[in-house]
Order: structure tokens, then sequence, then C-alpha cells
């Protein structure tokens, strides 16, 4: 049997014209959880989407939404992102704030925090946090935009990440995000995620032929590594 990776479909590439049908899309094609890109304009340079579109698609699935918030003052939308009903909440260790009390904050609203590195910020930095998150997510392109290619120059980081959580047993799952589609998800798979998101190789066509796809590529590298 193959080891069963989760798949997190970005809805940053869906069509935001019909966003309720692609929704609704990739959760019959078996999205584990729905990723949610927020951007501020400031941390990175682009604008995407906030608790209110979060609170208008919330009724439509019981699919946990993943909230990746690339701002650079995440401790001010924790409540309003907790209230619009995200699952976890996931914050850059190289935005301006406080990490350990951002954290905390999620934690108290209920949510699952999260923690991001960016392609260039070493794995040693997120270490402090580990036992304090349900989650850790490396970037595997520059936050900003859907669509970029995978930088393969960060797989040794993803290794280094899975041989830690391992070592010290800790509960905190493994993903990746930024240019997985079906040649890259088995490289990411095979170093040892637990959950790769997914923009533009998913959405907007054939997302369920999309996301089998990305599912099958991914769940035979992992079974390689064992
Ligand atoms: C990048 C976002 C990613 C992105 C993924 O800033 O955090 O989640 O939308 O899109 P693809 O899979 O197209 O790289
Ligand atoms: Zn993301």
């Amino acid at each position: 049997m193959a080891r069963r990776i989760k798949i997190a479909p970005s809805i940053l590439s869906a069509r935001f014209d019909r966003l309720g049908d692609q929704v609704i899309e990739a959760v019959k094609a078996g999205a584990d959880m729905l990723h949610i890109d927020v951007m501020d304009g400031h941390f990175v340079p682009n604008l995407t989407m906030g608790p209110s579109l979060v609170k208008s698609i919330r009724p439509l699935t019981k699919v946990p939404f993943d909230a990746h918030l690339m701002v650079t003052h995440p401790q001010n939308f924790v409540k309003g992102f907790a209230e619009a009903g995200v699952d976890d909440l996931t914050v850059h260790v190289e935005s301006d704030h406080d990490v350990r009390v951002t954290l905390k904050a999620i934690r108290n609203a209920g949510v699952k925090p999260g923690l991001v590195l960016n392609p260039a910020t070493p794995f040693a930095d997120a270490v402090p946090f580990l036992r304090d998150v349900d989650l850790l997510l490396v970037m595997t392109v520059q936050p900003g935009f859907a669509g970029q290619a995978f930088r393969r120059d960060v797989v040794p980081k993803i290794r280094e990440a899975r041989a830690y959580i391992d070592m010290e047993g800790l509960a905190c799952e493994l993903q990746v995000d930024g240019g997985i589609k079906v040649d890259t998800a088995p490289v990411v798979a095979e170093a040892g995620a637990d959950i790769l998101v997914s923009g533009s190789g998913i959405f907007p066509d054939r997302v369920a032929e999309n996301l089998k796809a990305l599912r099958e590529a991914a769940e035979a590298a992992s079974e390689r590594r064992r």
C-alpha cells in the first residue's frame, strides 16, 4: 500500500467567475484540504483574497481550509480568518511579527498553526517553533504568484525537514508549495512531503483528472522512499 499523500489544491488558480463550482469540483475530485493564498501587496507584490471570501465559500464543503498568509503583519489577521472558518493558518517566519506570539494566538483562536519558509530561508529558522506548529510549509517558489517554476534547489531542505521531524518524533505535517505538477510531485513526495499544494497543476480545467494524476505520481514516489 502506498503511503497516503494529501493534496491541497490552491484556489488562487481557480476561475474566480465561478469559484464556488471550482471548489466543489476539487472536493468531489478528492481534495484533502483547500489551500487559500492570502497576499497583501506588501510582503509579496500581489493582492488576493481575505476573510470575506473564505466566509462566502465556507458553507460549500466540510473539507479543511488551509490559509497561507503571505502578509507583513499576520498577527492582525488571525481573528478574521478564524471567524471566517479556516482550519489551518500558516504564517511566514520572515514576516514582521513575534512568531511565537502569533502561533499562540492562532492556537487560542481554535485554529491549527503552521509556519512557512521562503526558498532562501534555512530550515534552522523553523526549528525553535516546530513543537508549537501542526504544519511546516516549505516554499518551492518565491511566494507571490501561481504558475512559477519549481525550485529544485529547495529539495535538500525538504529532506532535512523530513529527517528532523522523524528524528524528533514531531506531530507536525510537512507541506510543500510552489510549482508542483505531475513531473515535480514525485520529487517532493520522495523527499518526504506529507501534503502537496498545487494551483496551476490542478485548476482551472480537468480538475479531477489533474488531481488524480498528481496523487498517483506522488504516491508511487512516496512508496519508493520506504
Ligand atoms: C505562491 C502560492 C502558491 C501558489 C501555487 O505564492 O503560495 O500556493 O498559488 O501555485 P502553483 O502550484 O501554480 O505554483
Ligand atoms: Zn500557498
